[in-house]
């Protein structure tokens, strides 16, 4: 039997770009997947070609920049799945407006930190405690290889916290089954990544799945390159 059948799966940003490609993975593994965009109508495409495919799908909505919408998402989270999520795709995310070299605004900074890293490490306060109950989960905390573009420094730096989340969460998890790790899917032509982009957004498949079904002995904490995975023709797919 497939290693990922029947299991719980929240994807979130999953209308659109990588979340929208692991959703429909996840689906292929046997997953029964709540997906999450900002409103129904984003995500009403993937629920009804997932639900041709026979699987389980349930569509959820928070806007994550309102912390008022998160206790929400996360009850609705715990309902659909009876409280028992086994995967956390921690995937939406905004990128911060370009800006001359020392003028990121604090705007800038507050929004990225409370859509790329607060948000998602309150998620993960949210379902580990069940996981670890269970000792069985695996959360995948989508960060970025941006580097050296002080231009975007306010989202980069969202990222960062976000990587240091999982750092220190990593004595918590030893010995365990329940893993988390980061996944760098690349630069990527979606919405978030640009038309300039050097890689087409399918190409995040299958690395992205790969700290999904990693065993227990691989660990947590580490850094998962999708594009280590991907076919070597960053053009090739159009
Ligand atoms: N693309 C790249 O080159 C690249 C490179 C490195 C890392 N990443 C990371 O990869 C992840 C996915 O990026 P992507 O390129 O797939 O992005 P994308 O195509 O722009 O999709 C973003 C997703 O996040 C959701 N989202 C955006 N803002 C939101 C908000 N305020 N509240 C709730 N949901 C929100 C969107 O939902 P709606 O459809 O409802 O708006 C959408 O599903 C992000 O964490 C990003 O930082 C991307």
């Amino acid at each position: 039997m497939n290693k990922l059948q029947h299991k719980w799966a929240l994807v979130t940003g999953a209308s659109r770009g990588v979340g929208l490609r692991v959703a429909k993975a996840l689906a292929q593994e046997g997953c029964q997947l709540i997906v999450h965009s900002r409103k129904l109508d984003n995500t009403r495409e993937v629920v009804a070609k997932l639900s041709d495919m026979g699987t389980k799908v349930y569509p959820v909505a928070a806007e994550l920049e309102s912390t008022g919408e998160l206790e929400n998402l996360i009850q609705q989270v715990r309902d659909i799945s009876g409280n028992h999520l086994d995967i956390l795709f921690n995937n939406a995310a905004i990128m911060t407006p370009w800006r001359e070299l020392f003028e990121p605004t604090i705007e800038d900074y507050a929004r990225s930190y409370l859509v790329n890293s607060i948000i998602p490490a309150k998620l993960c306060d949210a379902f580990l405690p069940a996981m670890l109950e269970r000792d069985w989960g695996r959360i995948v905390n989508v960060t970025s290889g941006i580097a050296d573009q002080p231009n975007l420094m306010a989202y980069s730096c969202s990222k960062a916290a976000l990587d240091r989340y999982v750092r220190d969460m990593l004595p918590t998890l030893a010995g365990t089954n329940v893993l988390m790790n980061l996944l760098d899917p690349g630069w990527l032509r979606t919405d978030l990544g640009g038309p300039e982009a050097d890689n087409h957004p399918d190409s995040v498949i299958p690395g992205a799945l790969v700290p999904i079904l990693c065993d227990k002995n691989e660990g947590s904490g580490h850094l998962y390159q999708a594009q280590d995975y991907a076919e070597n023709e960053p053009f090739a797919r159009g």
